[in-house]
């Protein structure tokens, strides 16, 4: 599923992915990996998230720091903590787990946005829920949501009106 947006849309598209996290309920801490290019918007909606779950810092690029911490205020979510990651500066996997990335992504009362996931693949398991950004324009972007497992792939199309694959045909 996909959905193309512009920056002032970015509210709706927001709320519209904390929809789909608490659809995919994981027995640990929700990890979702949100990948694009630099500048596609990964920082900048995961501030409008952060505004949608009450967190009361300003969200910072956490580029330098790699991983920053913060209380989620708004109780409608099942977490207490969204830690915010940038996967940018790390060279290795191993990285990660040096900044107790293992314990963190056990704890049920976290979810963890990853930006820039594909640097550390060999941490993240198939439970992950993925998310790719793109550049259309200046000022639109595409969102991607990718599916690891059936699972998510039926939760999503829960979304999809009925009769829309009314003239698909599968080949053999
Ligand atoms: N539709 C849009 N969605 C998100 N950001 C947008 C959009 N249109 C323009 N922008 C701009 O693109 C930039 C995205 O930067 P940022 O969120 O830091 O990207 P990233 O974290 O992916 O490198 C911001 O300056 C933002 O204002
Ligand atoms: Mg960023």
């Amino acid at each position: 599923m996909e959905i193309i947006f512009k920056q002032n849309e970015i509210k709706e598209v927001a709320s519209k992915i904390l929809e789909k996290f608490l659809m995919h309920s994981t027995p640990s801490a929700l990890v979702v990996a949100l990948s694009g290019d630099l500048g596609a918007g990964k920082t900048t909606l995961t501030k409008e998230m952060s505004k949608i779950f009450e967190i009361k810092e300003d969200i910072i690029s956490p580029t330098f720091v790699i991983m920053k911490k913060y209380d989620i205020h708004n109780k409608n979510f099942p977490w207490k903590n969204l830690i915010h990651i940038d996967a940018y500066r790390l060279e290795k996997d191993h990285e990660l787990l040096r900044l107790g990335f293992e314990e963190l992504s056990k704890d049920k009362d976290n979810l963890i946005i990853i930006e820039w996931p594909e640097l550390v693949k060999g941490c993240l398991d198939s439970d992950t829920f993925s998310i790719n950004l793109s550049h259309i324009d200046e000022e639109t972007r595409k969102i991607e949501f990718c599916y690891n497992t059936r699972r998510d792939f039926l939760a999503a199309c829960r979304d999809v009106p009925v009769g829309k694959f009314e003239n698909l045909r599968f080949s053999s």
